[in-house]
């Protein structure tokens, strides 16, 4: 089955095609950091009309280097939400239009679920079940995934995603939009110890996180050095790396527990976040000692894009027709009377099959 994915649910346009039987065929995508750059943050409406001017030369970018035709596209998947509203809309027109032109059946894709499913592209492939760290711009959550479409919720941040607390105190740095990786780098050249940054939620008995406090204490250290006119290079790099320590200590801690708690021996981590390094050292560390294996996506698909959509598009497609479950986002027949509807907030869970026990 040949599956094009098509994401465009905040400020990165992705395009796939990805064949059940021969992998991933192509992928493209296009990224609108110096349209938001600016701004310090995402704008809206510049995204969607970015995405709108993307969409169809990165679709025939994706066609040309797989070398195939339209006609052959058995399955068009497109990211259905959770985002931005707008931008969710181009992506869903453009799927759906392109779908109808060509007589094939199209499916909304959740964001996260591609996430979820993308270290499936790494190389084993985890096999199911497993507990997933999903770390995103957006989200943070603790999952136990016991197959396509079920998902247990164990754990989520009560405020700031792990992304947007790097990406603000990338900002509170000086470093530009999206700060995460910036951050990461400052962070390289920071020496340990000179900060006593907060652990939220580190004793709190539940997988839940909370980040905001410790972007405000990072916040507060800026503040204080700016006024004492200390803030250079070794004040910001030691902050950022302090930043992430504290970051990195609570996500293993988290993570640990939901392993114990869960008896799973398969972590996959998998989102933006899912990127950084010493986060990937800090695991590798903290689960020295057990038996459990970590599994992340090749690095170019930690963030949002293309393929992850279609993986999804092609293995929910499978699923739901396979076992007839009436899950939302998949159709099981094409039917265009009914138009189609984004759902830019969309909880995981509701993904789960009726019945199924999960919050
Ligand atoms: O998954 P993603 O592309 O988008 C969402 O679904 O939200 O994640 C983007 C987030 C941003 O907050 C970005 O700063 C962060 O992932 N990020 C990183 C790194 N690379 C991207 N954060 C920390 N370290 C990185 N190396
Ligand atoms: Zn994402």
């Amino acid at each position: 089955m040949l599956v094009l994915g098509i994401e465009s649910s905040c400020d990165e346009t992705g395009l796939a095609l990805y064949d059940s039987e021969r992998g991933l065929l192509s992928h493209a995508l296009h990224s609108q950091v110096e349209v938001h750059a600016p701004y310090g943050g995402v704008v809206p409406e510049l995204a969607s009309r970015d995405h709108i001017r993307r969409l169809s030369p990165l679709l025939r970018q994706v066609l040309q280097v797989a070398q195939c035709s339209p006609t052959t596209i058995d399955l068009v998947a497109y990211t259905r939400g959770p985002g931005l509203a707008g931008a969710l809309l181009t992506g869903a027109a453009f799927a759906e239009s392109f779908a109808c032109a060509l007589g094939k059946p199209a499916i909304g894709i959740h964001h996260l679920e591609g996430h979820l499913l993308s270290p499936l592209f790494s190389d084993p492939p985890p096999a199911f079940p497993f507990v997933a760290l999903l770390v995103s711009g957006g989200h943070s959550q603790l999952l136990d995934v016991q197959g396509v479409g079920n998902y247990r919720l164990l754990g989520e941040t009560l405020d700031d995603a792990a992304g947007e607390a790097f990406d603000k105190s990338a900002m509170l740095l000086g470093l530009p939009y999206p700060g995460g990786a910036a951050l990461s780098q400052l962070a390289d050249k920071g020496n340990s110890g000179h900060f006593n940054l907060p652990r939220p939620l580190l004793s709190s008995g539940t997988l839940d996180f909370s980040f905001s406090g410790l972007k405000t204490a990072v916040r507060t250290r800026v503040a204080q050095a700016q006024q004492e006119d200390r803030f250079d290079d070794d004040f910001r790099s030691d902050l950022a790396l302090a930043f992430q320590e504290a970051m990195c200590e609570v996500l293993c801690a988290k993570t640990l527990t939901a392993l114990q708690n869960s008896g799973r021996q398969r972590l996959v981590v998998a989102g933006g976040v899912g990127a950084n390094h010493q986060l990937r050292n800090s695991l590798k560390v903290t689960l020295r000692e057990s038996d459990v294996h970590i599994y992340y996506p090749p690095l170019e698909f930690c963030t949002d894009n293309g393929a992850m959509i279609a993986l999804a598009g092609a293995m929910r497609w499978e699923e739901t027709t396979c076992k007839q479950t009436d899950c939302r986002g998949a159709r099981q027949k094409i039917d265009l009377s009914g138009g189609f509807s984004v759902l830019p907030r969309w909880p995981l869970h509701e993904l789960s099959p009726p019945g199924a026990s999960y919050i």
